[in-house]
This record gives structure tokens, C-alpha cells and sequence, in this order.
């Protein structure tokens, strides 16, 4: 079994951003700028936002949060995205999801300019990757191929089961597979909630995909034998041995498969780097379109 370290490739991915943003300070060039919008104090969004800015530091990209208060107004919010749209000094932006209740994340997605969406969420930019046109594909399907691609792991013509069919991982990683693309070139099925036989589907994954959240769902028993396994999942679980208080558990059951598949990824240390890293090319590309 081989790790697929997501923690060293994603190192190199920014190794190579900063090379690319050194020439180009070099040249003269704009230094890319991303900004992410903060809503409310939601503990594991204050740190996904505080390492995107950490990376963008690490890289040499500038960085800006936008912090508004969990009682801000959809209205207020869709302005402050406005303003960002308008803003040429932002190369791209996210925002930071969920966003509290009373705002509708649907109309938030559809308001920024799919020039500036990052994140690939806002449905232009989830169309043109369907249709294998220039986008923006979401960071962790796009952290997913890119480990893939860089590992050299053969994916034409095998099956590859994707557990889970949210719209920032789920489908659009079932989309991307079945493309004819390297990689790609899969036979895709996609599992959700009302799938039946999920075990003997996911048995006879050549590769197999878990994005549904759930802590060490795929047993042994669910891995085809020389498998290639992608762990998603990156839940918290309450650990008083650990400062944070908490650790991270994937949704693969990691002692028991590793010693079954070809490849698997760690968490942490596996998806969650390479997604990080793909924010990072994602604004690199933002801000080289506009030049
Ligand atoms: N919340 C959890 N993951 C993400 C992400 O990739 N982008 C945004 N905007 N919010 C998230």
C-alpha cells in the first residue's frame, strides 16, 4: 500500500505557485489577491479561512477577510459581494460556507461573478466544468485529480464509485471521472443516501471515493482488494488529549483498509492539503485571465 500524501504534494503545488508569483512580481505583474468573506464565528470556518490566509502568505499572493457579524442581513451580505465584484484589486473571493440560516447560499453562489468564483461553486462555473469548458473547478474535486494526475494512477476504463453527491464534491467528482479526460475515462456510479447494496457497489470500486461525512463508514469489507482509496471525510471528533480538543476521522476506517487497497490517503494529511493547494492555483488563474 502506498500513501497518497496530499501534505508533500500540496507543498510542491505551492512551491510552485510561489515560483510563478516571484516571476511575475518580477515582471512587473499584478501579485494575485484573493479575499474570502467570514460570517458569524463558526469555530472550523475561522480555521479554514485563517490557513487560506496563511497560505496566500506562504505563496506571496496578498490576502483579505471580510468579517461580518452572523446577524448581517442577506441583503447586507449580497452588497458586500457586490462590492467585491467591482473590485479590481481582488483577483477572486470565496464565501466561507455555511452561512447562518437566514441567509439563502443559493443567491449568495449566484451573485459572485463567475470571473472572480474561486471556489467554482456559482452554477456558470459548474456548467462550464460539465461541459468541459474554462472554469473554476471546486477545490476538492480539483485537489482529487490533481493527486491522480501527479501519482500516475491509471483511471481509463475502471470503476470508480463515488460515495456522497454534494455539489461541491460528490457530483462534480462523478462528473470530472466520466469525462474524457487524464484522469477520467472512468465508469462512474455515484451513491447516496437512498442507494441500495452500498457495500457491494463499493466492493467493486477499481477506485473509490467516500465524501458523506460519516466517521470510519468503509470498512475492509466494503474495499476491493489493491483498491485506490480516497478518504474525503474530515470530521471532528471530541478529544480532550489533544489541545485543539478535537482530532480529525475520515470517513475510511484507515487501519483496517490500508493493509487492502493499492493507494489511500490519510486524514488529515491527504485531501484536505490538496484542496487548500487548488484555492491557491484557482486565484493564480484568476488573476492571470484578467492580465
Ligand atoms: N466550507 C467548507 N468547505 C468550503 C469551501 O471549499 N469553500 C467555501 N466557500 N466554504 C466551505
Amino acid at each position: 500500500m502506498q500513501i497518497l500524501d496530499g501534505k508533500q504534494t500540496s507543498e510542491q503545488i505551492r512551491q510552485e505557485i510561489a515560483a510563478q508569483v516571484r516571476k511575475i512580481k518580477e515582471q512587473g505583474g499584478k501579485t494575485p489577491h484573493l479575499a474570502a468573506v467570514l460570517v458569524g464565528h463558526d469555530g472550523a470556518s475561522e480555521t479554514y479561512v485563517a490557513n487560506k490566509v496563511r497560505d496566500c502568505e506562504e505563496v506571496g499572493f496578498e490576502s483579505t477577510v471580510v468579517r461580518l457579524p452572523d446577524t448581517v442581513s442577506e441583503q447586507e451580505l449580497l452588497d458586500r459581494i457586490a462590492e467585491l465584484n467591482e473590485n479590481d484589486a481582488i483577483d477572486g473571493f470565496i464565501v466561507q460556507l455555511p452561512v447562518p440560516r437566514h441567509i439563502d447560499e443559493h443567491k449568495v453562489t449566484l451573485a459572485i461573478d463567475p470571473a472572480k468564483d474561486v471556489d467554482g461553486f456559482c452554477p456558470a462555473n459548474v456548467g462550464n466544468m460539465c461541459l468541459g469548458l474554462p472554469t473554476y473547478v471546486s477545490a476538492t474535486p480539483n485537489g482529487i485529480m490533481e493527486l491522480l494526475s501527479r501519482y500516475e494512477i491509471e483511471t481509463e476504463g475502471k470503476n470508480c464509485v463515488v460515495l456522497g453527491r454534494s455539489n461541491i464534491v460528490g457530483t462534480p467528482m462523478a462528473i470530472l471521472l466520466s469525462r474524457n479526460t487524464a484522469p477520467g475515462n472512468c465508469t462512474v456510479t455515484l451513491l447516496h443516501s437512498r442507494s441500495r447494496d452500498i457495500a457491494a457497489h463499493c466492493r467493486a470500486a477499481d477506485i473509490l471515493i467516500a465524501a458523506i461525512g460519516r466517521p470510519n463508514y468503509v470498512g475492509a469489507d466494503m474495499v476491493k482488494p489493491g483498491a485506490v482509496v480516497i478518504d474525503v471525510g474530515i470530521t471532528r471528533i471530541a478529544d480532550d488529549s489533544r489541545k485543539s480538543g478535537f482530532r480529525l476521522v475520515g470517513d475510511v476506517d484507515f487501519e483496517a483498509v490500508s493493509d487492502k487497497c493499492s493507494f489511500i490517503t490519510p486524514v488529515p494529511g491527504g485531501v484536505g492539503p490538496m484542496t487548500r493547494a487548488s484555492l491557491l492555483q484557482n486565484t493564480l488563474k484568476a488573476c492571470q485571465r484578467k492580465s
